[in-house]
C-alpha cells in the first residue's frame, strides 16, 4: 500500500499564499502597481448613509493620546534600543505565563488558542544584548527570551530582502510568520483568515508599545518571501512569513 500524502486541509490558502508571495519579478510588477495607484487614488471606502451620524463623546481615553502619536516613520535616530525596550515592545506577545507564574494562555487572543504566529527579530542596534546584537533570532514566547539564530547579513542586503531604500538600519526588524497547519487542520480555509487577523493583531500590540516608547516604526510588506524565510531558517512547505515592522529610537 503507498503512502498517500495527507490531505491538505486549506489547498486555495496554499493557493492564495503562494499566488500572494513576492518575487524579485512580482516585485517589480507590484511597484509599477503601487505608482499607478499613488496616481489615481481613491478615497477610502465609505458606505452610503445618511452623514447625519450621531456625534460620540469626544474620547478621553489615554489610549486614544497613544494612538494619536501613531503614524509610520521610515527614518531612524543612531540611538540604540536599549534591552529593557525591546523586552517591554515584544511583551504583548508573551506567555501569560511567562509574566505571572501558574497562569494560563497568552496576553492576545488566537483561534482555537493555535498561536499559530512565530516572531523573529533582526536586532540591528540593541544595547546590554551582546548575544543578540547582528542577530537573527525568534522570540519565546513561554520565556519572554530572544533565542539568537545566526548571523544577519549586512544591512544593505536584508533593506533589499525587505523591499525598502531607507537612509539607515532601524534597531530592530519583526518578522511575524505564520506555521498555520494547527489552524487549518481545525477550521480548514476558514483558519487562513484568522492566521492574517492574528498577524494583524501582534502588529497592533508591539506598535501601541512601540508608540508608548517615542519610538519610530513601520509596517513593511514589500519584502521578498522566499529570501527572509530563508534567513530564518524557515520552509515555504511549512511556514510564511505574513508581515515584517521596523522599530528603532526616532530620528534626532
Ligand atoms: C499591512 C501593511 C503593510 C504595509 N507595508 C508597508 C511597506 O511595505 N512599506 C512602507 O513603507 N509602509 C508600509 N505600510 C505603512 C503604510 O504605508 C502606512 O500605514 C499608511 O501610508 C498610513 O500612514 P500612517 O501609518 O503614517 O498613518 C504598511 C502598512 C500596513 C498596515
Amino acid at each position: 500500500m503507498t503512502d498517500l500524502p495527507p490531505e491538505d486541509p486549506a489547498p486555495a490558502f496554499r493557493l492564495f499564499w503562494d499566488n500572494s508571495s513576492l518575487t524579485p519579478a512580482r516585485a517589480l510588477r507590484l511597484a509599477e502597481a503601487i505608482s499607478m495607484d499613488a496616481m489615481q487614488a481613491a478615497p477610502p471606502p465609505r458606505p452610503l448613509y445618511g452623514t447625519a451620524a450621531q456625534r460620540l463623546p469626544a474620547p478621553d481615553s489615554p489610549l486614544t493620546a497613544l494612538w494619536r502619536e501613531r503614524h509610520s516613520e521610515r527614518r531612524f535616530g543612531a540611538t540604540p534600543l536599549t534591552a529593557a525596550g525591546l523586552g517591554n515592545l515584544l511583551s504583548p506577545l508573551a506567555s501569560r505565563a511567562a509574566i505571572t507564574p501558574g497562569e494560563r494562555g497568552r496576553l492576545l487572543p488566537s483561534g482555537g488558542a493555535k498561536y499559530p504566529v512565530l516572531t523573529y527579530a533582526a536586532v540591528l542596534n540593541v544595547a546590554d544584548a551582546p548575544a543578540l546584537q547582528g542577530k537573527l533570532a525568534w522570540y519565546d514566547p513561554e520565556h519572554h527570551g530572544l533565542v539568537p539564530l545566526g548571523a544577519l547579513p549586512p544591512w544593505q542586503a536584508l533593506a533589499a530582502s525587505l523591499g525598502v531604500d531607507w537612509a539607515g538600519p532601524p534597531a530592530l526588524v519583526l518578522f511575524f510568520v505564520v506555521q498555520a497547519q494547527g489552524t487549518l487542520a481545525k477550521y480548514g480555509e476558514r483558519g487562513g483568515r484568522f492566521v492574517l487577523i492574528e498577524t494583524g493583531t501582534a502588529l497592533a500590540a508591539v506598535t501601541l508599545e512601540a508608540t508608548r516608547q517615542g519610538l519610530a516604526g513601520v509596517p513593511v510588506a514589500s519584502f521578498e518571501d522566499g529570501a527572509l524565510l530563508a534567513l530564518c531558517g524557515l520552509a515555504p512547505a511549512t511556514h510564511g512569513l505574513a508581515l515584517a515592522a521596523a522599530f528603532g529610537p526616532a530620528p534626532g
